[in-house]
């Protein structure tokens, strides 16, 4: 069982791929310069602390895509090559034909609009490639650059799940954001939304 690889893996500006252990030192080391801000709304950045938390995070992420779970890929710079952060599709459920979309991205390259450009080529992969009829996405309440990457995408805020999960210990509310399908093709059908290269992804 694995998932299938990724159509596309470049947009115009990003290149995404599955996370490999050589990605570890800088994994470890954007997580680190980009701690507070990545902290404020999850809690696994607050608890990489080395380079085995580094490498446990990205044989994760490969065991995610071998039990059908987790899709983690890895977003690069398709200019400089240097890793920006990860897009996810997680909690991936074929019965319920539905899967939740995750992100982050380090500090000194946000707000250039990086993340809803990758996020969109995840969710071509999503809609396209696994054929999900619903993509989900928890963010914590306050989390105004999340929610607003997910309306450029053209989520519709279904509600605020109470004291849903803890961030740094904290029960925190989270705003449920959802897309389905036949939305997603509505708003995304042009040629110019969908990932720009056809080549195969290299996962291992
Ligand atoms: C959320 C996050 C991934 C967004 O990444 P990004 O690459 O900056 O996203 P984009 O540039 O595509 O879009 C961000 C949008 O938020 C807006 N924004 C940023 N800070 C903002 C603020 N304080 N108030 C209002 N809007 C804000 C930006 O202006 C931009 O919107 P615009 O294109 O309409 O101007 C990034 O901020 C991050 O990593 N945050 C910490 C981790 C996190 O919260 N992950 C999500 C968990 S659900």
């Amino acid at each position: 069982m694995t998932l299938p690889a990724l159509a596309g893996p470049y947009t115009a500006r990003v290149v995404l791929r599955a996370l490999n252990p050589k990605d570890a030192r800088e994994l470890l080391a954007i997580v680190t310069s980009s701690r507070s801000e990545l902290g404020r709304f999850m809690t696994w950045p607050r608890e990489m602390m080395d380079l085995e938390h580094a490498r446990r995070f990205i044989a994760l992420g490969r065991e995610g895509w071998l039990t059908e779970r987790t899709a983690r890929f890895a977003m690069l710079s398709r200019m400089s090559g240097e890793l920006l952060g990860t897009v996810e599709l997680d909690s991936i459920d074929f019965r319920k034909s539905q899967g939740e979309l995750g992100y982050w991205i380090r500090t000194d390259r946000a707000g250039v609009g990086f993340t809803t450009e990758a996020a969109k080529a995840v969710l071509h992969y999503a809609f396209g490639t696994l054929s999900l009829n619903k993509v989900r996405a928890d963010v914590a309440v306050g989390n105004v650059p999340s929610a607003r990457v997910l309306e450029k995408l053209g989520f519709a805020l279904e509600g605020t799940l109470r004291e849903d999960r803890p961030i740094g210990g904290v029960f925190t509310d989270h705003w449920r954001f959802g897309m389905l399908a036949r939305e997603f093709t509505a708003a995304h059908a042009s040629a110019a939304a969908a990932p720009v290269n056809r080549a195969v992804i290299a996962r291992r």
